[in-house]
């Protein structure tokens, strides 16, 4: 793997190292459960081992009796509060400890608090129930699984897309494809575990908890409690790892608030690895059918795509991504329909890109098997599907450099050296394949408020109430006051995490740079205009000049031909020590309640699909070598090259950083990750790191991350298409497509592993 950060080119910021890197990597860096907390009290889970039914009866005397036990909260206990409401911020509806219903195996049915975490463990191992036990369904094919429709089911997915008449131009088409894919139940597991630490100070309560929506938990968990949210704060500055499952506020939080305030002590609950597979969220597991027909010169004319995902009982959760699959290429006619299995599981969320990891990965299977089935180049057969305009609503892209990404990407990958007859490439005992496959995710952005200061030393200082879950955003944010307000970069500060911050959006759906950015970029300009005015007043170096003419570098202002005045003076004839700006953002077409909803939690997002006047998405293509041994079958993917095109690259170390990790992930995905479910008990079996495959060094060799120059100033202030969730979208299908190419086999479902290819 090649270390050095790519050189930026047009439209792409330095690739300065990230600011929290070191403290990161020396240990200094504080997570929510290392913050020292005062006379604290240690909260573990008890969980259920049945996954349908209802607990008739707890037991608790062996746990009340081991020394240090303090509390035990359980059933009665939460009756005072409200129950969670599913949906953009809380995880499910699931209230555990409000009533006796289960709905899946690992659900909570007590906490408790001791003086110290051995106690609390040993006691909540020692919790015994005795339940009313029903057969559960433990998804796909279960007996008592309900299919339903899933549009219109909830928010996040509004309906099937489709245009013109599927079944005449899929009977007409003189070749065609009809295949079936899956996709695995996949969990998040980040390297920090999940905790609560919850502490009140009178009526006040501070929670340290790992969160992609700190201002949205705050207004979820203060409405559970029925306390005013000024009087809640949520405190995040380091997440070790998130991808979506620390974004759902769920029900832990506020058990473990309400066990802080009955014992009028601070009360931390961290979570084993094992039981944050059933109390957490997580991928579940899709089926897709998809039907293609195109014409002889390689014109798709007919696409399908249906697809079907597992959830909760009591929750529509839905990812649905055919609103991206029918939109990728010039189809002809759409057909798409999702459907919910509803199952005795927990309710699943989102997951890094959680609409196109399954549902591109389906599309782009299909896609190789089309070119396959027209003996078609699979990048030429990309280009002659080439849409100007999307086809379901006819809107533009407002950007799409996809077939610039396929290009730089076959280049640096050698493409035009791959022999394309199957199993014909080979070295010794290795069968060599290669695969390609389109990447994508929709360009969103929400409102966002920051607050940027310029002190009369030159100190330049952001606020901003997102979240820095590894993706660079304190950094980049820090990059774009440093470039507007002419400062070099170790004179800026920037600080995320706190509900007390102005609020920012949920750090979810590759938004955060966008939204932030534009946000920090409004403060800044404000700034500037303040700067600017008071420079070209009389008797100073710039009197007379006008505003466009002037910027800022290294502390000054600089005008035309030369003429320059040092900030520090400027802002001494101003009679302040520093200019503070606060800006609202919100995106083009937000309502008029927008800004409130921001404040309020909950934002909404534009861009993507939504936007009136085009389609906004960023796209990438990715190429991968397998290596197939032809006695063992063991697979290898000694190579692996993405290029991608996401509006302005605010840093090309943070994007190739994202880049890279998403095609890692790949991988993972293609090869190794899945959840076990035991259809007898509908439970979960792998749920460590031991058993749980993720890829690891050894997995990963020769992986290169090009970034594509793209200018696009539709999407947002900033010009930044989200690039967080980009990565991932895509590998597996090049993984699969290469494994056909290497073998004849053609793998519908994931994880590819080797006793498919025996
Ligand atoms: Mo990301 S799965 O939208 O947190």
């Amino acid at each position: 793997m090649n270390a050095a950060a790519p050189q930026p080119k047009e439209n792409m910021g330095a690739p300065l190292p990230r600011i929290d890197g070191r403290l990161k990597v020396t240990g200094q860096a504080t997570y929510p459960a290392d913050l020292p907390a005062a006379n604290v009290a240690y909260g573990a889970l008890a969980t259920s081992s049945i996954a349908r039914g209802r607990v008739t009866a707890l037991h608790l005397d062996n746990a009340r009796a081991v020394p240090g036990v303090l509390d035990i909260v359980t059933y009665g206990d939460m009756d005072a509060v409200d129950k969670p409401k599913f949906g953009n911020t809380a995880a499910a509806s699931i209230a555990p400890l409000h009533d006796r219903k289960v709905f899946h195996d690992g659900q909570i049915i007590a906490l408790v608090v001791a003086e110290t975490f051995e106690a609390a463990e040993e006691a909540a191992l020692l919790i015994r129930a005795d339940y009313a036990e029903e057969k559960p369904s433990a998804g796909f094919d279960s007996p008592g699984a309900t299919t339903v429709a899933a549009a219109g089911k909830s928010p996040m997915f509004k309906e099937d897309v489709k245009s013109g008449d599927f079944d005449a131009a899929y009977g007409a088409a003189p070749v065609r494809i009809d295949a079936r894919y899956s996709t695995p139940t996949q969990h998040h597991n980040p390297i920090e575990l999940f905790s609560t630490t919850a502490m009140w100070q009178g009526d006040q309560l501070t929670i340290h908890e790992p969160s992609q929506n700190v201002t949205g938990w705050k207004a979820e968990l203060a409405r559970q409690l029925k306390i005013d949210p000024a009087k809640v704060r949520i405190v995040s500055p380091y997440i070790g790892g998130a991808f979506g499952s620390k974004g759902p506020m769920t029900a832990r939080t506020a058990i473990v608030a309400v066990a802080a305030r009955r014992l009028g002590r601070p009360v931390r609950c961290v979570v084993s690895r094992m039981q944050a597979f059933g109390t957490q969220t997580y991928r579940a597991e899709t089926r897709h059918r998809i039907r293609m027909g195109a014409d002889k010169d390689g014109r798709i004319t007919a696409f399908a795509h249906e697809g079907w995902e597992v959830t909760s009982r009591p929750d529509p959760y839905v990812v649905g991504g055919t609103s991206a699959t029918g939109r990728m290429y010039d189809y002809g006619a759409v057909l798409t329909q999702v459907s919910l299995v509803q199952a005795d599981r927990n309710t699943p969320g989102y997951m890094r890109s959680p609409p196109e990891t399954p549902y591109v990965y389906a599309l782009e299977n299909a896609m190789d098997e089309m070119a396959v089935a027209l003996a078609m180049d699979p990048v030429e057969f990309r280009r002659v599907n080439e849409p100007k305009a999307e086809p379901i609503g006819r809107k533009p892209f407002s950007s799409r450099s996809l077939m610039q990404c396929y290009d730089q990407a076959a280049d640096a990958f050698g493409w035009a050296k791959r022999d394309a007859k199957v199993g014909s490439m080979h070295d010794g005992d290795w069968l060599i394949g290669m695969g390609c496959a389109t990447a994508i995710y929709p360009t969103s952005s929400a409102p966002c408020a920051a607050r940027v200061w310029l002190t009369v030393d030159g100190d330049v200082r952001v606020q901003s109430g997102s979240h820095e879950i590894g993706t660079g955003v304190r950094t980049v944010a820090g990059q774009m006051a440093a470039e507007r307000l002419g400062v070099a970069m170790d004179r800026v500060s920037v600080e995320m995490g706190d509900s007390t911050l102005p609020p920012a959006p949920v750090s979810g759906g590759s938004i955060s740079t966008a939204s932030v950015c534009s946000a920090v970029l409004k403060a800044c300009d404000a700034i500037r205009t303040k700067l600017f005015a008071a420079a070209i007043g009389e008797g100073g170096p710039l009197a007379g000049a006008h505003n466009e003419e002037l910027d800022i570098l290294d502390g000054k202002i600089i005008g035309k031909g030369g003429a320059s005045a040092k900030v520090e003076d400027v802002l001494k004839t101003l009679r302040v020590g520093a200019i503070e700006e606060y800006a609202e953002y919100a995106p083009k077409g937000a309502s008029p309640e927008a800004l409130k909803k921001l404040y309020a939690g909950q934002p909404e997002f534009h861009g993507g699909e939504q936007d009136e006047d085009s389609v906004k998405y960023a796209f990438g293509a990715e190429f991968v070598e397998v290596r197939i041994n032809r006695l063992t079958r063991e697979i290898r993917v000694p190579r692996i090259v993405g290029a991608f095109a996401a509006g302005r690259i605010m840093n090309t170390r943070t994007a190739r950083s994202q880049l890279m990790g998403g095609m890692i992930w790949g991988i993972g995905q293609a090869l190794h990750e899945a959840t076990e479910v035991d259809s007898r008990y509908a439970r979960y079996v792998n749920r460590d790191l031991q058993d749980y495959l993720v890829p690891v060094n050894a997995d990963i060799k020769d992986l290169q991350v090009i970034l594509v120059p793209e200018i696009d100033r539709e999407v947002n202030p900033a010009g930044v298409k989200g690039l967080g969730e980009l990565g991932n979208v895509g590998t597996a299908a090049a993984v699969a497509s290469a494994v056909y190419h290497a073998t004849g086999k053609r793998i519908r479902d994931l994880p590819i592993r080797i006793e498919q290819l025996i």
